[in-house]
């Protein structure tokens, strides 16, 4: 697929088929994550690739909008289901310490972004779907995958066939909106 319409037609997919991933189809779309930019190249990224439906379930589960969440306006997370449904899950972490902390920016959150948009870029190419899930309970997750302390996890990733073809596009703001030329408008 053409890269500007790659780009153009991908959606976050929430609904899965029933259908397994195919181990290259899989390789490639994590090849494509590991390919992203990152702060001095330092590459403070890894994935966790979860296909046990057991962890899987467990993972839905630790998905939920508890207190913190609502607290901040959050009704629901409409991935939780995704996360069960999906034949496998990628779990997106970074070294903190491996990435730029400059003037207040946390650049591995940046680095991660970055390797995202690669990784469910990738996916529709191949026919797959993903959706960025960042709704979750960051110290049961690590727990129950034994991720240590010191690692921070910025994302889930359900990766799949899609259970319904695509919507289309996804409304956004226009270009007048969002694009200013020269000087902050107004
Ligand atoms: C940083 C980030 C966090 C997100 N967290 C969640 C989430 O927890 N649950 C969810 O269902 N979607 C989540 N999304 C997906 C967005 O809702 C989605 O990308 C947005 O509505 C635009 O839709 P599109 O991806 O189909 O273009 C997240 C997206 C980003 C970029």
């Amino acid at each position: 697929m053409e890269t500007l319409q790659a780009i153009k037609t991908r959606q976050s997919v929430r609904r899965y088929a029933d259908r397994e991933v195919e181990e290259e189809k899989l390789l490639a779309v994590l090849d494509a994550a590991r390919r992203a930019p990152s702060w001095a190249n330092l590459q403070c990224v890894r994935f966790v690739v979860v296909r046990d439906a057991a962890v899987r379930r467990r993972i839905s589960e630790l998905s939920y909008v508890d207190s913190f969440f609502a607290a901040r306006g959050y009704k629901n997370n409409p991935s939780q289901l995704a996360l069960a449904e999906a034949p496998l899950v990628i779990v997106a972490c970074a070294l903190p310490n491996q990435s730029g902390d400059i003037r207040g920016q946390h650049y591995y959150m940046t680095d991660v972004g970055l390797a995202a948009q690669n990784l469910m870029l990738a996916a529709h190419d191949l026919g797959l779907g993903s959706v960025f899930v960042s709704i979750f309970d960051e110290k049961a997750l690590a727990d129950l995958l034994s991720i240590p302390a010191y690692i921070s996890i910025v994302g889930l990733f359900p990766l799949g066939y899609p259970l319904h073809t695509n919507s289309g596009e996804t409304p956004r703001k226009t270009v007048e909106e969002t694009v200013f030329f020269d000087r902050w408008p107004g």
